[in-house]
């Protein structure tokens, strides 16, 4: 069977990781987050005070992205490929709230997407690879033979990401993260370069209402369609 590229976009924590991921294993494709790259230049700002108090160093950062080597490596214990910054598996580090609060406004450097592109680019040349983002299907594969773009209210959003972080013993307010949810949004679809927005010929995936099984089942007859 010829493999595809699967170009998976949307909103913030709306599961398109999830669902980008299963949709590999049932595929044996390759899954790369590529939110984890930008979140992890994320880290390195914050860790070179180039990022505080949601206030980001453009220029500071942008002459020592040669210093930043972004890596995805394969972890057979959870079978996960897991995010490592300059040789340092940072994959935990980068979910947590201060690279979320500041992640958005790094991404919006046009230099940093340049160099995530041509990496992302990279990483798909040989097909059969799932990529979940916000400029996938419009700017990194404009040609991927399949494009999702994935939805979900604010509120429902922001309570998976509650439980998800309270579930592995953090203490967070939902209130927090429904704004961060909606400021992610808002500086996402807002900036000039790359903005979140779906490409013509996405298709529309909104999982306010359905279960995880559902939705698999639905992008998985679309791959059938296609292959
Ligand atoms: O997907 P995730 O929420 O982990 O991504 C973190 C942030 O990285 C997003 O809020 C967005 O600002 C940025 N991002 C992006 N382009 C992508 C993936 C993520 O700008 N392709």
């Amino acid at each position: 069977q010829p493999k595809i590229i699967i170009a998976i976009d949307g909103h913030s924590s709306c599961g398109k990781s999830t669902v980008a991921k299963q949709i590999a294993k049932e595929l044996g494709y390759i899954y790369i987050d590529s939110g984890a790259m930008y979140r992890a230049v994320t880290l390195f700002a914050l860790r070179n005070k180039l990022a505080v108090d949601g206030e980001v160093n453009e220029q500071g950062l942008i002459d020592r992205l040669d210093e930043i080597k972004i890596e995805f490596r394969f972890n057979p214990e959870n079978r996960r490929n897991e995010t490592y910054l300059n040789g340092e598996n940072v994959e935990e580090e980068i979910r947590q709230l201060p690279v979320s609060q500041h992640v958005s406004p790094v991404a919006t450097i046009r230099e940093v997407r340049e160099a995530m592109v041509e990496l992302q680019q990279e990483m798909g040349k040989n097909k059969g690879i799932v990529m979940d983002g916000r400029d996938i299907g419009t700017v990194v594969f404009p040609s991927a033979e399949l494009k999702i773009f994935m939805t979900a209210r604010p509120e429902v959003r922001a309570q998976r990401r509650y439980d998800e972080l309270t579930a592995k013993g953090q203490e967070v307010s939902f209130d927090e993260i429904l704004a961060n949810v909606i400021e992610r949004d808002r500086i996402d679809s807002s900036r000039e370069v790359s903005p979140l927005k779906q490409a013509d010929d996405a298709l529309t995936l909104d999982n306010s209402d359905i279960t995880r099984e559902e939705q698999l089942d639905w992008l998985l007859q679309k791959v059938q369609q296609l292959t």
